[in-house]
This record gives structure tokens, C-alpha cells and sequence, in this order.
């Protein structure tokens, strides 16, 4: 056990997982627009288990996919942070930057701002030679936000082993951003 990180933004806090989290989070999670890139949605019971798995790694590694919350509201709107992917991918061993946020909260850079600040982290905080990110190729939102933050597409695009051959979102495209690149685009 460490003690988990803490990020917070001008307009967010990403956190440890709390239990008030599980009720919005499965809301999100069964929201078909939310989960258009995804395979299907997820159950209450699926969506308490995610949760359950981001906080254990945060407790383990004091970083990693962190609740996200609204300053100003006080309202949990999604997820967002650094991932060791459990799948083998063509690029493992990777950290990986990710997000997920209530379609409510999509359209006020909130994926962007938070995405910045994980980044910092990675690099400032944690020293990682390198973040990727990855999505179905055709998830446009997701891939504008990579390019925000300054991640280049690897034109590496790669058939995403849990999704099953044949599916039309198994094509995924990967994004990367160096160490170095990052401190160069700071100045
Ligand atoms: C991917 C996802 C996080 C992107 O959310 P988003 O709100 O589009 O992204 P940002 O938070 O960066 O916001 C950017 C948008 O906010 C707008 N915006 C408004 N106020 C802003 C501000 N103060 N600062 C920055 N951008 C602002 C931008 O113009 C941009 O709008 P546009 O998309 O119409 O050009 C969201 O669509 C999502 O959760 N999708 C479902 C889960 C998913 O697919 N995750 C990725 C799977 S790998």
C-alpha cells in the first residue's frame, strides 16, 4: 500500500474511488452512447466490479484510473487516468492513458484538462519514458482528446485481442507521447 495520488485541476479533482461513486458510475456504464466504442454495457454488478479494480490498483500503485470530480459541484462525472492494460498488446509492456466520462459532462474539455494533469504525472511525477493511448479507430471523440494533449497517431493499428474477430470495433488505432516530447511542448 502507498498513498494514492491526488490530482487536482482548476475545475477537477481526480481521487480515490469513494462508494457514493458506484451509483453514477453504473449510470454511465449502462448508457449506450457512453459505450458506443465499447462491446456492449455494463451491469451494475460489471460497473461495481470496474470500480472495485481501479481503486485496488490506485491502493496498490497510488496511481492509476482516478475517480473524477467536479470542483464546483461536488459531482463525480467519470473516470480518468494512467493503466497498465491487462490485455497483451502488440506494444506491452505500456502504461496507457484513458477516460470515461457521464455524456452530461462531454463538451466543456473536462477529458482534456484532466488528461494534461495525468500526463504531468506520468512524467513529472512518476518518470515513465512514455504514455499510449488506444481506441476503435472510428471513437473520434477519444482520439481528438490524444491529439489535444499532444500524442501523435503511430499509424500502429492493431486488432484488439478481448474484442472478438470479425467486430467492427476490434480495429483500434494507438497513440504515443514520449518523455521528451512532452517536456519540449511544456516550454
Ligand atoms: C472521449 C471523451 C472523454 C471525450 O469527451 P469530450 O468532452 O469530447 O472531450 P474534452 O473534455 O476534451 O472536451 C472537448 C470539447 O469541449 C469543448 N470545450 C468547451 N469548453 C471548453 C474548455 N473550457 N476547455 C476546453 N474545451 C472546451 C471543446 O471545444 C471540445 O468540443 P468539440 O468536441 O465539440 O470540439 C467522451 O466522449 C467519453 O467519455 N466517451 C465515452 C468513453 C470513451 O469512448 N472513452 C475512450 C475509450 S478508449
Amino acid at each position: 500500500m502507498v498513498n494514492p495520488i491526488e490530482i487536482s485541476t482548476q475545475r477537477l479533482l481526480l481521487r480515490p474511488w469513494r462508494s457514493s461513486d458506484l451509483e453514477p458510475f453504473a449510470q454511465l456504464n449502462a448508457d449506450p452512447e457512453v459505450m458506443s466504442y465499447f462491446p456492449d454495457t455494463l451491469s451494475r454488478e460489471q460497473s461495481d466490479d470496474l470500480a472495485q479494480r481501479c481503486q485496488q490498483l490506485i491502493q496498490q500503485r497510488g496511481w492509476g484510473f482516478w475517480a473524477v470530480e467536479h470542483k464546483s459541484s461536488d459531482t463525480f462525472i467519470g473516470f480518468l487516468g494512467l493503466h497498465v492494460p491487462s490485455a497483451d498488446l502488440p506494444f506491452s509492456p505500456c502504461v496507457e492513458i484513458g477516460w470515461r466520462l457521464a455524456k452530461t459532462h462531454w463538451g466543456s474539455g473536462y477529458a482534456t484538462e484532466g488528461g494534461r494533469a495525468a500526463l504531468q504525472v506520468a512524467f513529472d511525477q512518476l518518470n515513465l519514458e512514455e504514455v499510449v493511448s488506444f481506441t476503435a479507430v472510428a471513437n473520434r471523440r477519444s482520439r481528438r482528446v490524444m491529439e489535444r494533449l499532444g500524442m501523435g497517431d503511430s499509424a500502429e493499428n492493431f486488432e484488439h485481442p478481448a474484442i472478438p474477430p470479425g467486430h467492427h470495433l476490434r480495429q483500434h488505432c494507438l497513440y504515443r507521447i514520449t518523455h521528451a516530447a512532452w517536456q519540449v511542448a511544456q516550454i
